[in-house]
């Protein structure tokens, strides 16, 4: 595996495998990879004749009081796992590559709306920084194909929205969450859990998954729905943040008559705040977690 930390080198790199006609799969990470990020690797591979992963721990995406500096930087390590996958190349860039003039007087990208709601609510700025990096490793990297997990499922909206409004030609693939064997969703804040709160957190998952059966079986009430929820969590003693009920594709509140439904959550740990997500099909009746 090659590593770039330059802009100019990756860019000279990727066109010369881009003028071989080959198509470039990129997966954009913060790093501290874990099984979820190698699986996103393995898809960019399956979908394309090169793959780019990059490690950027994105300042701009941090709020003042969040983590960015305790943020795990696990570099060798993530080598090693990126290697072990057949990954062909990796850019971690400095911050100075990627914000040269700083973050204050950085243009933005901002996808309205979609990024003010549920985590937007509560990281106000976040998306933006979001669809501002993830727009410049775009314009570097130039991939045909990108995959992003669908953990983060609202981010995964707004970049699709962003990438279509912009005309961006990226295919964007969406990766099934990976989850550890109790149903907790993996997550680089996974990391953040104290022994005691780990047996327990999975209760998001348990939750979100309750609320997709009693949608299933003709629940309407979704706003007493999402009450429940909130109460399910607090009960084993973790403060929940929302659980709302949203149309897949939009992520609007869902109308009764929506086809494609997603349950999102995100309630907050000792150190962490954790997010899930459960979709389902109304359809033809099948959940997909
Ligand atoms: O999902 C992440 O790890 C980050 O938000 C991303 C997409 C790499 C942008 O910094």
């Amino acid at each position: 595996m090659q590593i770039f930390h330059h802009i100019q080198s990756v860019r000279q790199e990727l066109q010369s495998q881009r003028k071989q006609g080959k198509r470039i799969g990129f997966v954009p990470t913060m790093g501290n990879l874990h099984d979820a990020h190698l699986a996103l690797v393995k898809q960019a591979r399956e979908n394309a004749d090169v793959v780019i992963a990059s490690i950027f721990v994105n300042r701009l995406q941090f709020g003042l009081n969040e983590d960015w500096d305790k943020y795990p930087r696990t570099l060798e390590a993530d080598i090693a796992k990126l290697r072990s996958v057949g990954c062909d190349y990796l850019f971690c860039p400095e911050e100075q590559e990627i914000y040269p003039n700083g973050m204050d007087t950085q243009t933005r990208v901002i996808v309205p709306t979609m990024a003010d709601i549920l985590c937007g609510a509560s990281r106000p700025g976040h998306f933006e920084g979001v669809t501002t990096v993830v727009t410049k490793l775009f314009n570097i990297v130039q991939p045909d194909v990108a995959v992003f997990g669908l953990k983060d499922y609202q981010q995964l909206a707004i970049i699709r929205r962003m990438v279509q409004d912009l005309c961006i030609p990226v295919e964007i693939l969406a990766g099934d969450i990976v989850r550890e064997s109790d149903g907790l969703a993996m997550s680089s804040r996974n990391g953040y859990l104290t022994p005691e709160e780990r047996p327990k957190v999975n209760q998001l998952y348990l939750t979100l998954t309750w609320v997709a059966e009693r949608i299933r079986a003709g629940e309407k009430n979704f706003a007493e729905l999402e009450q429940q929820a909130k109460k399910k969590i607090s009960t084993v003693g973790f403060r929940p943040d929302y659980v709302t009920i949203c149309n897949s594709r939009t992520l609007a509140p869902a109308a009764h008559d929506d086809d494609e439904i997603t349950v999102l959550g995100a309630m907050y740990t000792q150190g962490a705040r954790l997010i899930d997500n459960v979709s389902l099909s109304l359809g033809n009746l099948t959940a997909e977690t």
